[in-house]
């Protein structure tokens, strides 16, 4: 989403993200690839991640929020994409959960950063639905200037068609292993 300039983060902990809008701001709606019924096919949890998972750890933090900044609490949020070979895991429940925004319409989320296959850039598929009864798919991507696995990542999320501007993850400096992100969804509310 694109912030308002005034628009502050106070990044509290890991798991504590508390945007501080001025009064009267408005939040910028996160592009939805499909508006699309969206059932719970995954385990509950946060931790996507799998024991002797390889990979460059990844995680997000952030809130749902609605047009008015306004959180939005019990949103579910379903995550799943591939290993860092691009390869999903079809036979089991590797790289794929869900979980629902708190009070406060917070949400994290552990992970590694995803590979690539075909055409497609590093992606994290996310579908939603809202206690208003909104919800879709959509996707989550990594900034054009980082590199993953050797991949040039703005190379592929300029060839990739479904790559979207909008929902490019906020990504922190690399610290050992990993990436620590923020990202808040925007959904109207209805
Ligand atoms: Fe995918």
């Amino acid at each position: 989403m694109r912030r308002p300039a005034a628009f502050a983060l106070a990044i509290l902990g890991a798991t504590a993200l508390v945007p501080v809008a001025p009064a009267g701001s408005s939040c910028h709606v996160t592009y939805v690839e499909r508006e699309t019924p969206v059932g719970i096919e995954s385990r509950q949890r946060t931790d996507l991640r799998a024991p002797g998972l390889a990979g460059v750890r990844l995680t997000i933090a952030g809130r749902v929020l609605d047009e008015r900044c306004r959180p939005l609490p019990g949103v579910l949020l379903q995550f799943w994409q591939t290993d860092g070979n691009g390869v999903y895991d079809r036979a089991g429940n590797r790289l794929h959960g869900h979980q629902y925004t708190d009070a406060r319409g917070r949400y994290s989320v552990q992970t590694i950063v995803p590979g690539t296959y075909g055409t497609r850039t590093p992606h994290i598929h996310v579908g939603f639905r809202t206690r208003g009864g909104l919800q879709g798919i959509t996707e989550l991507y990594l900034p054009s200037t980082v590199r993953a696995y050797g991949m040039d990542v703005g190379t592929l999320n300029a060839r990739d068609g479904w790559f979207d501007e909008r929902n490019v993850l906020r990504l922190g400096p690399r610290r050992g292993n990993g990436y620590a992100a923020t990202f808040d969804f925007v959904f109207a509310r209805r």
